[in-house]
């Protein structure tokens, strides 16, 4: 399938998968990246280790890595560390990607952002961006509140209008073929996907979330900020966590202040219940679209089966 995104990246199928935090490790963007799509390592909240091994774990692999905008610009040395690897894509989320721009191009990096409302998107633009991943509030892990299925189409149309050569891709909810389809006809030239991935088998993420994931529903999952509270992740205002509800959310969700005057005993408390990859007491980090999730697959078995799925949904439309 080829579109102005798979033209972009080089790539045969317009898939991407998110550089998401603890769970994008370099054998997940490998595996992707070697079945057609581009795989994102995910560099987090920014450990030199995790980078380092990451990229060791991707081999030759061609692929891309991905930052927390507003954690890395306090640490840009690991941007350097990144773009030392010769990434084939750099994708920036969650604060002001322009200070990054220029070190990013001139390292021969796609750049990408990732955009939660049409201010990001033109901040973006004006930074240099080349493609755009509009991503709406079903997603996993952080973002804000539009929703994918208007989102997409005004963030296609903003750009045909005003930066026609910068690239439009979906993300948020999309976990098959028919998701990927569906994102073709609200005008994106691709989907960017991190929840499918989350559940893949060289995924990083505990074991026993994903166990527990697989059998869970779209209706089980919040957007909250006590996740970030027990974390200690100082997160910009804007911006909540969709998480696996369970026991945790259930008692913490809504009653922040008191959880930050519980820390010194539940912060190891939630450590614990992570290294185990208890799903109750640590929460799992999916978006609504585990509902279409079932099983724990390898990841180059995953691209094919979406790139394959939204073909043929597409088939269908036109001799429909
Ligand atoms: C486990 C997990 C961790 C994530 N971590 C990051 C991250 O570190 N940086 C980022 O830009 N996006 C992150 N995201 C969000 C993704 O980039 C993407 O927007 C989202 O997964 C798309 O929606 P989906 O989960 O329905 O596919 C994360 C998502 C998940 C599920």
């Amino acid at each position: 399938m080829k579109t102005r995104l798979t033209e972009k990246l080089a790539i045969d199928h317009p898939i991407i998968a998110a550089p998401m935090a603890g769970t994008s490790g370099g054998a997940l963007a490998a595996a992707v990246s070697n079945a057609g799509a581009m795989g994102l390592i995910g560099g987090g909240y920014g450990q030199r280790e995790f980078l380092e091994a990451a990229f060791r774990d991707a081999g030759n692999a061609r692929i891309g890595c991905g930052f927390i905008t507003w954690s890395m610009a306090k640490n840009e040395a690991l941007l350097d560390l990144a773009l030392s690897h010769r990434p084939a894509a750099m994708m920036l989320s969650f604060g002001d990607p322009a200070p990054f721009a220029r070190k990013i191009r001139d390292a021969g990096a796609v750049f990408i952002c990732q955009c939660q409302n049409l201010d990001h998107v033109r901040t973006a633009v004006d930074s240099g961006a080349e493609i755009i991943v509009a991503q709406g509030t079903e997603g996993g892990g952080h973002g804000a509140t539009r929703g994918t299925m208007s989102f997409v189409p005004e963030v296609a149309d903003h750009l045909a209008r005003n930066a026609p050569d910068v690239i439009p891709v979906a993300a948020g909810g999309i976990a098959d073929g028919r998701g990927l389809a569906a994102a073709l006809m609200l005008g994106a030239e691709g989907a960017l996907i991190g929840t499918r991935f989350w559940a893949a088998a060289e995924s990083l993420a505990p074991k026993g979330h994903r166990e527990a994931g697989v059998s869970a529903s779209g209706d089980d999952t919040l957007r909250t900020n006590s996740i970030d509270v027990i974390r200690q992740l100082d997160w910009p205002p804007g911006y909540t966590i969709r998480v696996g509800r369970n026991g945790f959310t259930d008692r913490w969700h809504g009653k922040e202040e008191a959880l930050r005057g519980a820390l010194v005993v539940e912060v190891p408390r939630y450590q614990a219940a992570v290294a185990a990859g208890d799903p109750v007491n640590s929460a799992p980090i999916f978006g609504e679209a585990i509902g279409m999730v079932h099983a724990i697959e390898p990841a180059g078995e995953i691209v094919r089966a979406i790139a394959e799925g939204a073909a043929a949904a597409l088939g269908r439309r036109r001799r429909g």
